[in-house]
């Protein structure tokens, strides 16, 4: 409820306007008072015969003095201060719809764009602190697997801190279970709080529902005592809404990359085939290459494009004949021609597919040299493509620990001295020392029980 102050609500111009007809058209005098009996307005011979009340919505905020002809002037001051407080409450209400409206805008802009669930949990959370009094708040997701709900996002540290619940305990086991909003003023009151182990006073919770099917729930809370009203509900429960559509699109999306790598990395598999001797190649230099690009700090565009180019950077040797692919003696410098054109020819394959363009420069650049001495265009240092620089590293590495029909493959000890020896001519300097500080090493070393090589 707005409060009111009769003192002040005489002076605005158009309720001092009336109330200057009415004294005009008034046969007495009166004494016009606060609520508290202090004078506001008077006229001459005035005298308190009578006391009249004003008031709002039975709240005595002022009086009117003098005889009994006074009285229609504080019905009439009554009348027009709860129409003030009318318009006022209205202005009220408006200014929440607006913030209200801006608020949910804001959040199907930001949203709708984003691909990742946890971002767009991150999202929510950053939206939920801006409208609503709030100290924690908890984003889970349920994983059919293990019928348990996951934490994926939060905010505050009072509570579910724990990365899986039960599906069934407390307040998210509940809403998840009824797939209705649920607010609790008082948590100690509640029996499903009675340990009060949460540490928050008052809490809510929303499912996240995409289709009818309740997939998750976000809670908030606050520490300090507040009353959640049901207009909180509403508002938390459609921001919950327009996540979960959100979550769901993301998920859709995930599933169609993933079907997209599955079909990309067998199309590289059934390639690599042709060569029995290379087994599993496409899959370690896919390894390095993300463990060098996870060491460099790449964008995340700049991964997925690594991953991609390295699954697929061999592609261009379905167009080299067995002849000249699986020879296991010297090849001839026409041969070796033959070979080198496996970089354009993976160029030529890719390009024509839209969803893989993105791996054309780490496809065709992979055997370029880092001074320039490399195929098929003679590129040096940072006019290679990053992907193809790290992918060089990778390929040549594996190669050179890989055994062949035709020789042993080089100890790890002598593959690194190679890419050291040959760090800055042929490799980025910057990219062989990602490599060797890269987790991949770890790797290597526990597989082969060695004692730690100095890089
Ligand atoms: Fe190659």
């Amino acid at each position: 409820m707005v409060q009111i102050s009769l003192a002040k609500l005489i002076k605005k111009r158009e309720f001092a306007q009336i109330l200057d007809l009415m004294v005009d058209s008034l046969e007495s005098s009166m004494i016009i008072e606060d609520d508290e009996g202090k004078p506001l307005m008077a006229t001459v011979g005035a005298e308190r015969l009578g006391r009249y009340p004003v008031s709002v919505a039975g709240d005595v905020i002022g009086w009117v003095n003098g005889d009994e002809k006074v009285a229609p002037m504080a019905a009439l001051l009554s009348f027009l201060a709860e129409s003030e407080v009318e318009k006022r409450n209205l202005a009220g209400e408006t200014l929440n719809k607006y913030k209200e409206i801006t608020l949910l805008y804001d959040i199907v802009e930001k949203v709708s764009s984003c691909l990742d669930t946890k971002e767009i949990a991150r999202l929510v959370i950053e939206e939920a602190q801006r409208a609503i009094r709030l100290s924690s708040v908890s984003v889970f997701l349920l994983n059919r697997d293990t019928d348990e709900l996951e934490l994926i996002a939060h905010h505050g540290h009072e509570f579910d801190t724990m990365r899986a619940v039960s599906r069934s305990t407390g307040l998210a086991g509940s809403v998840l279970a009824s797939g209705r909003a649920e607010i609790v003023n008082d948590v100690h009151a509640d029996p499903r709080f009675v340990d009060g182990s949460t540490g928050l006073s008052s809490l809510m919770c929303a499912p996240l529902k995409a289709k009818d099917r309740v997939v998750g729930v976000i809670k908030l809370g606050s520490g300090q005592p507040v009353t959640y009203t049901a207009e909180d509900l509403k508002l938390f429960t459609t921001l919950a809404s327009l996540a979960a559509v959100a979550m769901e699109n993301a998920g859709l999306y995930e599933q169609l990359k993933e079907a997209f790598y599955t079909t990309v990395y067998t199309l590289a598999e059934t390639i690599e085939k042709r060569d029995p001797y290379t087994g599993n190649h496409t899959k370690r230099v896919m390894e390095y290459s993300s463990a060098i690009g996870k060491t460099l700090g790449l964008t995340e565009e700049d991964m997925s494009r690594l991953k991609l180019a390295a699954v697929l950077h061999d592609i261009g040797k379905i167009g080299v004949r067995d002849s000249v692919l699986l020879k296991e003696s010297s090849l001839t410098d026409e041969e070796f021609e033959q070979i080198k054109k496996h970089a354009v020819y993976g160029e030529e394959i890719i390009a024509g597919i839209s969803q893989l363009r993105s791996a054309i420069s780490g496809v065709k650049q992979h055997h370029e040299k880092y001074d320039g001495r490399g195929y098929p265009d003679g590129l040096r240092g940072e006019e290679i493509d990053i992907t193809a620089r790290i992918i060089a590293v990778a390929d040549s590495f594996d190669a050179m620990t890989t055994n062949r029909p035709y020789r042993q493959g080089l100890s790890l000890e002598a593959a690194f001295e190679e890419l050291r020896k040959y760090s800055g001519s042929q490799f980025d300097p910057g990219i062989v020392e990602a490599f060797f500080a890269s987790d991949v090493m770890e790797a290597f070393f526990a597989a082969n029980s060695r004692k730690k090589i100095i890089l």
